[in-house]
């Protein structure tokens, strides 16, 4: 019997790829760049399941492409804002994600972002090595505490709360707003639910930690930002179109915030001329947040699980679609 195709719209680090090519029919997309929806159509021809990652679109159109044999859509990172879910659930197609696995990573890099920004240790380091560094002075490069600050939170989920932790270690106050009030955290951490304007005005810092769904989008807008101290810094690592970029600019250029920490972008990658590329008081990065060898090995070792499960006619662990369990119902695992 022939063995279900599957397609990888990127290579992944680690063994796993390989050990998956054991069991099925693998193609890895072999460009080192997301493929275009035409790749996509043309790559999915009869396959029963994608692999899938930031920058890929799985709408039904590419769904449809497989000529009703895709099952699968698992995707090796946590969100999912890449897949269609309705038309996916219509299909009777399951899709999964990458829950857990990345939350310390990522909460890692939302830190680190806030501190290269408020020690401006990017912009130093781009002093010294263009050999403009003349010796020692005491006004030198001279950035702001983080510790004994305000932090607000945006979105308290997994990787919200690994931020809030990281910021009581340097003793900083943490406000949040989530549409889900977490009293046993407030308690256990000390940590503040205000309403989202109060986050806004009260912070030092605001990371963004929501997903992207229709109600997000530009959820930090002209508004939002305004709301915001002038010495307040803006750290986003969750979806770029959750920032409207626009008015980040805007607010930029007119010193209403002192800087932004950004890791994603909307689109992505950004056009070359985007301002934010060339200002000194935002730290951008090219979306690496979960970028470890230890999760991103783990993260694709997840999808694969979650693959697996799918086409051996069982429910995946991290099924993202549940809806779908009644249109082409699997075994509980
Ligand atoms: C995710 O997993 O959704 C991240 O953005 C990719 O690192």
């Amino acid at each position: 019997m022939a063995k279900p195709k599957i397609f990888v719209t990127r290579d992944q680090p680690g063994p796993s790829l390989t050990k998956l090519g054991n069991l099925y029919d693998v193609t890895i997309n072999p460009e080192d760049r997301p493929v275009s929806k035409e790749e996509l159509i043309a790559a999915v021809k009869e396959v029963d399941g994608i692999i899938a990652c930031v920058g890929d679109r799985i709408d039904g159109e590419v769904m449809d492409a497989s000529g009703g044999f895709l099952k699968a859509v698992c995707n090796a990172i946590v969100g999912f804002d890449n897949v269609d879910l309705k038309a996916a659930t219509e299909r009777g197609i399951y899709v999964t994600n990458t829950p857990g696995v990345l939350t310390e990573t990522v909460a890692d890099l939302a830190f680190g972002l806030l501190l290269t920004l408020s020690r401006r240790i990017a912009e130093a380091d781009r002093f010294i090595r263009t050999g403009r560094w003349r010796g020692w002075g005491p006004k030198q490069f001279l950035g702001f505490d983080v510790h004994g600050k305000t932090l607000g939170i945006l979105g308290l989920g997994r990787i919200g709360l690994a931020v809030a932790k990281r910021a009581k270690g340097f003793d900083m106050t943490v406000l949040y707003f989530d549409v889900f009030r977490n009293t046993e955290m407030e308690k256990k951490l000390g940590l503040h639910f205000v309403p989202l304007n109060e986050v806004l005005s009260r912070s030092d810092f605001v990371s963004v930690h929501v997903p992207l769904i229709p109600q997000t989008k530009h959820m930090i807008s002209t508004n939002e930002l305004d709301l915001m101290k002038e010495s307040a810094f803006l750290i986003n690592s969750s979806r770029g179109p959750v920032v409207d970029e626009k008015a980040l600019i805007t607010a930029l250029k007119a010193g209403k915030i002192c800087g932004a920490g950004l890791d994603v972008w909307d689109p992505e990658p950004p056009s070359v001329d985007n301002p934010l590329l060339t200002m000194d008081n935002v730290v951008t990065l090219p979306h690496i947040a979960s970028a470890s060898v230890e999760t991103r090995t783990r993260m694709i070792e997840m999808a694969i699980d979650n693959l697996k499960a799918i086409l051996n006619g069982r429910i995946p662990p991290n099924l993202v679609n549940k809806e779908v369990i009644s249109v082409r119902p699997l075994k509980v695992s």
